[in-house]
């Protein structure tokens, strides 16, 4: 007798979306998978934990720029259990655990055939059971509970990216040439508190900033020497805040910008760099992506300061492994980025938080509780 039930549980989303009229999330009961029949190389999995990102939620309210599946199952980022596996897989075993990348086609980096994404274009992970192929799995670092190593999939990897931790690798370095560079990291969400994860285990320097005092000291504080180690200010206190930057620096300004704002920031992020060879990481349009600036003088600024604008588009597959390689190895824990834990029935309220803007670093739901 099959050891899993004959259905699972699900969220998938309502058809459409159209500008400004929000999807609906609704509750959908899916048959099994069958795992006597998966193909050679797919393996089946239980999922434990899911963390929402921004475009969760863009999704639903028709903000996402890309096209998305219709009544397709929300969300790209999971924590699972290897429960089953086809006749030929050799990269897991039952017993893992594991991720799914987020774009399912980027596994060394060097393929060419497009994107696919699950909870955008393929059926993503707010569901208690998946099936995928072994190839886009990434085993999780030991010693992560469920819900730590459910903040992996897409921001670890996108603030690897930005912060240009995937460079000494691809060029044969030693990862101790990034320490003691300065970056400035903006607002609190998940990409920021990765990024000023990776950054303080890296030996940067950070600077991050927020709309909230209050969420500032509370994650400044939460940081073993965090008042020593980490810089932050209020945005909303500055205009421009390339004076500020200055100020904080001692004029000599910051190595790498991690640009969640969009374009709006950034002509002052390039203001904001060193004398020269610094790096705006583009990631997010928390902004929009609206530009108030003169193209003349960015073009300036960027020649000036003989300036990398680098846009980040999440990783790959190997690239991730990376991450998940380096936190084990580093014995990172993630307890800062798990700001609040909802249970699978409360899913709705999870996105209606998330996009209150309340949260520090990721919302997660719990989905299985065994
Ligand atoms: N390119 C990629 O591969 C990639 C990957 C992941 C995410 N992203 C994008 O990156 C951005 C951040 O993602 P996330 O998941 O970290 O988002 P998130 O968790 O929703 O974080 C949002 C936080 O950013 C801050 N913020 C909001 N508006 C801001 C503004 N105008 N200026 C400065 N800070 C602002 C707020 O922090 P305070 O309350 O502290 O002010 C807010 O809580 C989003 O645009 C997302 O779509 C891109």
């Amino acid at each position: 007798m099959s050891p899993f039930p004959q259905t699972y549980l699900a969220y998938r989303r309502s058809p459409g979306p159209s500008p400004g009229s929000p999807l609906s999330l609704t509750r959908a009961t899916e048959p099994f998978p069958n795992a006597s029949s998966l193909l050679p190389r797919q393996v089946l999995l239980k999922i434990h934990a899911v963390s929402l990102n921004y475009r969760d939620v863009a999704m639903q309210n028709g903000a996402y720029p890309l096209p998305i599946k219709p009544d397709g199952i929300p969300v790209s980022d999971a924590a699972a259990e290897v429960v089953a596996v086809g006749r030929d897989v050799t990269r897991v075993e039952i017993g893992d655990r594991v991720t799914v990348i987020v774009d399912l086609k980027n596994i060394t980096g060097k393929e060419d055939d497009g994107y696919a994404s699950p909870g955008v274009d393929y059926d993503g992970l707010l569901r208690e059971y998946a099936v995928f192929d072994e190839e886009v799995l990434v085993t999780l670092p030991r010693g992560l509970s469920w819900e730590e190593g459910a903040t992996l999939a897409c921001v670890s990897v996108t603030a690897w990216r930005a912060l240009g931790l995937h460079l000494p690798r691809e060029r044969g370095r030693e990862m101790e040439r990034v320490e003691g560079r300065r970056v400035l990291i903006q607002g609190t969400g998940g990409v920021s508190i990765f990024a000023l994860i990776l950054a303080l285990a890296a030996g940067l320097e950070p600077i991050i900033t927020s709309s909230s005092d209050t969420k500032l000291e509370n994650l400044i504080r939460s940081f073993p020497d965090g008042a020593e180690k980490i810089k932050g200010y209020n945005y909303q206190n500055f205009s421009g805040q390339v004076a500020k930057v200055a100020e904080l620096t001692n004029g000599k300004g910051v190595d790498i910008v991690v640009n969640n704002v969009g374009t709006a920031s950034i002509l002052d992020d390039l203001k904001s760099l060193v004398v020269r060879d610094g790096t705006v990481s583009l990631v997010g349009y928390l902004d929009g992506l609206k530009a108030g600036w003169n193209h003349a003088e960015l073009a300036i600024q960027l020649i000036k300061k003989a300036a990398n604008l680098r846009g980040i588009f999440c990783g790959s597959r190997d690239e991730l492994q990376d991450v998940s390689d380096y936190l084990e190895e580093k014995n990172i824990r993630l307890g800062q980025l798990v700001d609040k834990v909802f249970e699978f029935g409360q899913a709705k309220e999870a996105f209606d938080y998330l996009e209150s803007g309340r949260h520090v670093g990721k919302v997660l739901i719990r989905v299985s509780s065994d």
